[in-house]
């Protein structure tokens, strides 16, 4: 989808917006980075979707349309991954939908969560997601903020054997859970792990972080503007102006890039309902990433 039918699609108000943040200067980089799935090789791009709040809607005609424009704006930036949860409401049917009417399923990796106690109430929450997402295939399954997790981790060992699903996993989005997962990485072998990780949980970067990468785990950030209040931190600060130096254009893309220039985070999932938004975070996987200098003087920033 070029610019222009993005815009169309989007409708006249919204679409003058796409532009400023979009704008790169000639010669620039355009290209979605990408990072490697330790266990398979596969390459995803660097920015995914988060749907908790996002996606729990009615849809509505106006709703519709425009989740209809964030699906195929971030699918045409290069986006692939797309995270939910049976947790989030009405998240799992919309996106269901939505895929669906667009006819984007195969070009994105869906990941949800497992999330309840006993054997039989996981397999058939796994199956009403399959059946919500329209999919005879989930890329991706996470045992939701380690909820019986043993006991759910073996179905989805199973279900991988079986070709369900493609790739296994555990979540969490407290930092209070660090030494569980740690401890869980050093029993289990799974592909991937989601956690909280940004300028404001930094704590996934002492231990687990290092700790996937020695084990080829994945890693999917959480939160990555905290559920928005990054955003409040720097409500009335201007951008500085050395995040040129790494191709940032927005406090948004100062988060993201912040997270992703650490190299075991392979995506990173800021949830939005917004294409202005979508097009915003899509930027920060675009470009040059900030250095370990830069990124400790970009922590100094936001000490205040
Ligand atoms: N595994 C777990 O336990 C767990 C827990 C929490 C979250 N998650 C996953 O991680 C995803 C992301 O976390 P999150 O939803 O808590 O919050 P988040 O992505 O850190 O922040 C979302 C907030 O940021 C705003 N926002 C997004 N892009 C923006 C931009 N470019 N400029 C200004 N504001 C922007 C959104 O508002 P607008 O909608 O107005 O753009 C929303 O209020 C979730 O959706 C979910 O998929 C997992």
């Amino acid at each position: 989808m070029t610019r222009r039918e993005a815009a169309k699609l989007i409708g006249g108000t919204t679409a003058g917006l796409l532009l400023p943040i979009g704008a790169r200067s000639a010669g620039e980089s355009s290209t979605m980075l990408t990072r490697t799935i330790p266990s398979s090789g596969e390459k995803l791009s660097v920015i995914g979707l988060g749907t908790w709040r996002a996606l729990d809607v009615h849809l509505s005609a106006d709703i519709r349309r425009q989740l209809e424009a964030v699906l195929s704006l971030f699918l045409n930036l290069g986006g692939r991954v797309i995270d939910s949860s049976p947790m989030y409401g009405r998240a799992e049917e919309v996106i269901g939908d939505l895929t669906s009417a667009l006819g984007i399923r195969d070009k994105l990796f869906l990941a949800t969560k497992v999330w309840t106690q006993g054997k039989q109430s996981g397999i058939q929450s796994m199956e009403r997601s399959m059946s919500l997402l329209r999919t005879r295939r989930i890329d991706l399954i996470q045992v939701h903020n380690l909820v019986d997790v043993h006991t759910q981790f073996a179905t989805l060992q199973e279900w991988k054997k079986q070709g369900r699903i493609r790739y296994t996993g555990i979540t969490h989005y407290e930092s209070g859970a660090l030494s569980e997962i740690e401890k869980l990485m050093r029993s289990q072998k799974f592909d991937f792990l989601q956690i909280n990780y940004s300028l404001m949980e930094p704590e996934a970067q002492e231990r687990v972080l290092p700790l996937a990468q020695e084990r080829g785990v994945a890693v999917i950030a959480n939160r990555p503007f905290g559920a928005g209040d990054l955003f409040d931190r720097v409500r009335s600060k201007p951008l500085p102006d050395w995040t040129a130096e790494f191709d940032c254009r927005s406090w948004a893309q100062f988060f993201l890039k912040w997270i992703i220039a650490n190299p075991a985070i392979t995506c990173a999932i800021p949830a939005t309902d917004k294409p202005r938004h979508l097009e915003d975070n899509m930027q920060g996987g675009i470009g040059r990433l900030p250095d370990p200098k830069i990124r400790r003087r970009m922590v100094e920033l936001l000490s205040f």
